[in-house]
C-alpha cells in the first residue's frame, strides 16, 4: 500500500481496538454504517514486555503498540488517536453484588435501572483494587424473578444482581500509560475474555448459556453467561507458553524452536499422530540435533493440556456451572489453535465444545477469522455498543502521508 495515498472512510464512524496481549499486541479499526461493522485495518507485533497479562516493561510495551497501530492505520488507511484495549490475567477478580430501589413512577425507567445498578455497585473494594466492569445478571420487580429488561414494567421495588468485575488499580494503570506513551489516548478498558465473547457468540447460545475459554500464551480467561447475561469471569495461570516451555524441557531444545515445533508437528492428543514419525530436534548449547518421534511431542502436550482443561473444568463444576451450559463450551484464543484440543475438550467438559472464531463482519473478515482475533475483534464490537461513536477521536481526515512526513522532520531533527 502506498505511504503517500490517503482513503477517505465512507461510514458513520471508525472505532479501534488494541489486544494489549502476553505475546502481542493486535490492533483492530473498523468501520461503522448503519450499525454494521467492517474490519478495515488490522496490525500485530510482539509483545516482550507483559508476564501472563500484568505490564512488566512499560517500555517494551509501547515499542509493540507502534508498529501494530502503524500497520493496521496503513492498511485502514486512517489515522487513529483513541483506542479500546484490553486487560486480563490473574489481577481480575470479580464477585456478585445486589441491589434495591424504590420506582418512582409505579412504571421502571431508564433512571430507576441506573439508580439499582449503582445501589448494586456500592460495595466495599480494596483500594488498590478498581471497578472495571458492572454487569447485571438479573432484576426482580416486586420479587418477580428472571427479568433481564425491566423498562416499562409496573411496581414499587426494583432490585438487581449484578457481576462486577474488578482488577489491580496499578496494573490497570500501567496498561493505560503503555497505550498513552505509544500516543494513543484510552476510550477504555475492557475485559479480554468478555470481548472475545462478543466476537465469537450467538444470542441463542448466551440464552442457552455457554462458557467462553479464551486460551491466550500466558493464562485461559473465562466468562459464562446464562439466559444471555455474564454469570461468572474467571482466570486460569496457565497458557500457550506453558505448553511450549514443556516441550522446551521435555524435549531440551530452546524455548523458540519448542514454540515452532508446538504448532508445526504438536496435537492435543498423541493418538492423532503415528508410531512411526520422527521430526528433528535443534540441541541447546551447540549440541547436535536429534531425530524424537513426533508421539513423543504430542505426550509432552496432551499432558499439559489435559491438565489445563481439568483446572478449567473443576473451577465450572465448584460453581455449579456446567450443568448450566446448555450450548456447551467455545474454545478461543491462539493456544486453542493446537489440534486435538476441541476433542479433548468434549471428552474432559462432557458437553458439545467448538473452536470460537470472530463472526463474519465486513471488510478484512477472512484476515480476522482466527482465535487470535477474537479479543480486537470482540473491541470493536464492544465500542460499537458502549461509545459515542463521535467522541472515538478517531481522526479520519489525517491522510498518512502526512503521518510519516511528521515523523521525517522528527528523524532530522533528531539527526541534527
Ligand atoms: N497453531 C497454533 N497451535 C498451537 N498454539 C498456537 C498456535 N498459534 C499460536 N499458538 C499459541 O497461542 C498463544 C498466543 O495466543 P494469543 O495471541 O491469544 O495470546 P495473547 O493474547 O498474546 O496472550 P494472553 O491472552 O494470555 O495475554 C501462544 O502461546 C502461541 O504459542
Ligand atoms: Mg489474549
Amino acid at each position: 500500500m502506498s505511504k503517500s495515498k490517503s482513503k477517505s472512510v465512507k461510514a458513520d464512524y471508525v472505532l479501534a481496538g488494541l489486544d494489549i496481549g502476553t505475546t502481542k499486541v493486535t490492533c483492530a479499526i473498523g468501520s461503522v454504517q448503519d450499525k454494521d461493522l467492517s474490519i478495515i485495518g488490522i496490525g500485530h507485533s510482539a509483545n516482550l514486555g507483559m508476564r501472563q497479562g500484568v505490564v512488566v516493561n512499560i517500555e517494551a510495551v509501547s515499542e509493540a503498540i507502534h508498529p501494530a497501530t502503524e500497520e493496521a492505520e496503513l492498511m485502514a488507511g486512517v489515522e487513529i488517536g483513541a483506542v479500546r484495549i484490553s486487560t486480563g490475567g490473574p489481577h481480575m477478580q470479580s464477585f456478585d453484588s445486589q441491589g434495591m430501589v424504590a420506582i418512582r413512577d409505579e412504571v421502571v425507567v431508564d433512571e430507576d435501572v441506573d439508580r439499582v445498578i449503582e445501589a448494586a455497585k456500592a460495595v466495599k473494594i480494596a483500594s488498590d483494587r478498581q471497578v472495571l466492569h458492572v454487569l447485571p445478571k438479573e432484576f426482580k420487580v416486586d420479587g418477580q424473578e428472571g427479568i433481564n429488561d425491566p423498562i416499562g414494567m409496573s411496581g414499587v421495588r426494583l432490585e438487581s444482581s449484578v457481576h462486577i468485575v474488578t482488577g489491580s488499580h496499578s496494573a490497570v494503570q500501567n496498561a493505560f500509560r503503555c497505550a498513552e506513551r505509544a500516543g494513543l489516548e484510552v476510550t477504555g478498558l475492557v475485559l479480554q475474555q468478555l470481548a472475545s465473547s462478543l466476537s465469537v457468540l450467538s444470542a441463542d447460545e448466551r440464552n442457552l448459556g455457554v462458557t467462553v475459554i479464551d486460551m491466550g500464551g500466558g493464562t485461559c480467561d473465562m466468562i459464562s453467561y446464562t439466559q444471555g447475561s455474564v454469570v461468572d469471569t474467571d482466570v486460569v495461570p496457565v497458557g500457550g507458553n506453558n505448553f511450549t516451555h514443556d516441550v522446551a524441557m521435555g524435549l531440551r531444545t530452546t524455548q523458540i524452536f519448542a514454540e515452532q515445533l508446538k504448532i508445526d508437528y504438536g496435537t492435543a492428543l498423541k493418538d492423532m499422530v503415528e508410531d512411526e514419525e520422527s521430526i528433528e530436534v535443534e540441541g541447546v548449547g551447540g549440541r547436535e540435533a536429534r531425530n524424537i518421534s513426533r508421539k513423543d511431542l504430542s505426550e509432552v502436550i496432551e499432558a499439559r493440556a489435559e491438565e489445563t482443561l481439568q483446572l478449567i473444568k473443576k473451577g465450572l463444576e465448584n460453581k455449579g456451572l456446567i450443568e448450566q451450559m446448555g450450548s456447551g463450551v467455545v474454545l478461543t484464543g491462539g493456544a486453542s489453535q493446537l489440534p486435538g484440543l476441541i476433542e479433548m475438550g468434549d471428552f474432559v467438559f462432557d458437553v458439545p465444545v467448538r473452536k470460537g472464531l470472530p463472526v463474519k463482519t465486513g471488510g478484512l473478515t477472512d484476515v480476522v477469522s482466527s482465535p487470535e482475533y477474537a479479543t480486537c475483534v470482540g473491541l470493536l464490537k464492544y465500542g460499537m455498543t458502549h461509545s459515542q461513536a463521535q467522541s472515538q477521536a478517531i481522526q479520519q481526515s489525517q491522510s498518512i502521508g502526512t503521518r510519516f512526513a511528521g515523523w521525517k522532520d522528527k528523524l532530522k531533527n533528531l539527526f541534527a
